[in-house]
């Protein structure tokens, strides 16, 4: 087997592609790489590789043999030129703004982002001379009346966290190309790539949040950037080699490699369960209002059929008596984990409003569609028959239906 042939299937080029066994003694999993620095064999060679001008390695904060091997899977599982790897999917988002970003420069971004995302661009980078400007990128002429020369990036989930909104990327990419140099970038979390291909669609750098359904097993907090190799050079120089230095430790790379292996399998099973519990959940008495777009009443259901190959395995919903049910819901649950996170075996469940989006004050929350009630779940990998069991509990014991 060529190990990176691209003819091969996604999830037969999750476990083989970018290693090279025979250079490892046939080692069936790659070696850990235990060094944080790389004898160089000459003063000149040491000089050529921080110039650039000649591969190899140089410090583990820059890059590492085994983070390298994750970067080049990746790379070839997103159908990019090349990857960057970082200690988080925070590290992977201030590395790529902190790099592309200077005072006077303006980032157009969606309304609903990760409340982390959301405290970074709207709170601080103003604090810094850069311009944030919101909207709601299922809308793009709202998207338009925003963009202008000083413009420099576009940034937005899709699937959003918490509430679900899908964004069009070919649109949006089509739109900002045509009116801007602006550069956009989609961070694609709640799909890996096994469900979303963004670059595909005409985006310029995918985000991802490896700590989630890519790594898959809840062990690991780990980022990554996918994209041009020109831009992914200059990040891996500037971002994270100088301004950030959220570099990931090499095994953390060894264990994101590994969860890999099963991202196939894993991610069919996840939207099978989430599938069957979604449509459930939405006939139930209890439920008000349930956000997943395998649903036909999403509202953009035939969006999700367009660009994504399954509707992911993240369920949002509303109970009837909101905030104050929610909270009760959760609290009742005993397979579900309360737990920020996602994407992990086991099934998790939170209070955005309380939690994962606390970092928005309530007001803003309002602004940018994120409701006080709403219960975020993750579904994980048990039988969904037990799942469904422990939210039928849960449901009847708070509303004694
Ligand atoms: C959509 C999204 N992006 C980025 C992040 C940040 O990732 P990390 O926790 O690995 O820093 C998260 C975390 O929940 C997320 O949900």
């Amino acid at each position: 087997m060529t190990p990176t042939a691209t003819t091969y299937d996604f999830s037969t080029r999750a476990i083989h592609s970018a290693y090279d066994r025979q250079a490892h003694q046939g080692a069936l999993n790659p070696p850990v790489f235990w060094s944080s620095t790389f004898a160089f064999e000459s003063a000149a060679q040491g000089a050529a590789r921080f110039a650039g001008t000649e591969p190899g390695m140089i410090y583990s904060r820059v890059t590492n043999p085994t983070v390298q091997m994750l970067e080049a899977r990746l790379a070839e599982l997103e159908g990019a030129q090349a990857a960057l790897a970082f200690g988080s999917g925070m590290g992977a988002i201030t590395s790529l703004i902190w790099t592309l970003l200077r005072p006077g420069d303006e980032l157009l971004v969606d309304l609903t982002l990760y409340g982390c995302t959301h405290s970074l661009v709207n709170h601080f980078l103003p604090q810094f001379g850069i311009v944030t400007r919101a909207v709601d990128f299922t809308q793009p002429h709202e998207l338009l009346s925003q963009l202008n020369h000083k413009t420099r990036l576009v940034l937005f989930e899709t699937p959003a966290n918490p509430n679900m909104r899908l964004a069009d990327i070919k649109a949006v990419a089509t739109l900002v190309h045509s009116h801007s140099s602006a550069l956009v970038a989609v961070d694609s979390t709640y799909c890996s790539p096994y469900l979303q291909q963004p670059l595909t669609l005409g985006a310029d750098v995918v985000i991802h949040s490896l700590t989630k359904y890519i790594n898959g097993h809840g062990d690991v907090i780990a980022g990554a950037l996918l994209g041009s190799a020109e831009l992914m050079q200059q990040v891996r120089m500037q971002g994270l080699k100088e301004l950030t230095g959220a570099c990931l430790s090499p095994m953390d790379a060894y264990l994101v490699l590994r969860g890999m292996k099963t991202l196939a399998v894993r991610m069919e099973r996840h939207c099978q369960s989430a599938q069957w519990i979604a449509e459930r959940l939405a006939v139930h008495p209890a439920v008000a209002q349930v956000y997943y777009p395998g649903l036909p009443s999403h509202p953009q259901h035939s969006l999700c059929q367009q660009q994504m190959k399954l509707p992911g395995a993240m369920i949002a919903f509303e109970l009837q008596g909101g905030v104050d049910e929610g909270i009760r819901f959760i609290d009742a649950l005993k397979l579900f984990t309360c737990a920020v996170s996602l994407g992990d075996a086991e099934s998790l469940a939170q209070h955005p409003a309380s939690m994962t989006h606390s970092t928005y004050a309530p007001e803003e929350r309002a602004q940018h569609l994120i409701t006080e009630g709403l219960v975020r779940l993750s579904i994980g990998l048990e039988s969904a028959d037990d799942l469904w069991c422990d939210l039928q509990q849960a449901l009847k014991r708070q509303h004694r239906l």
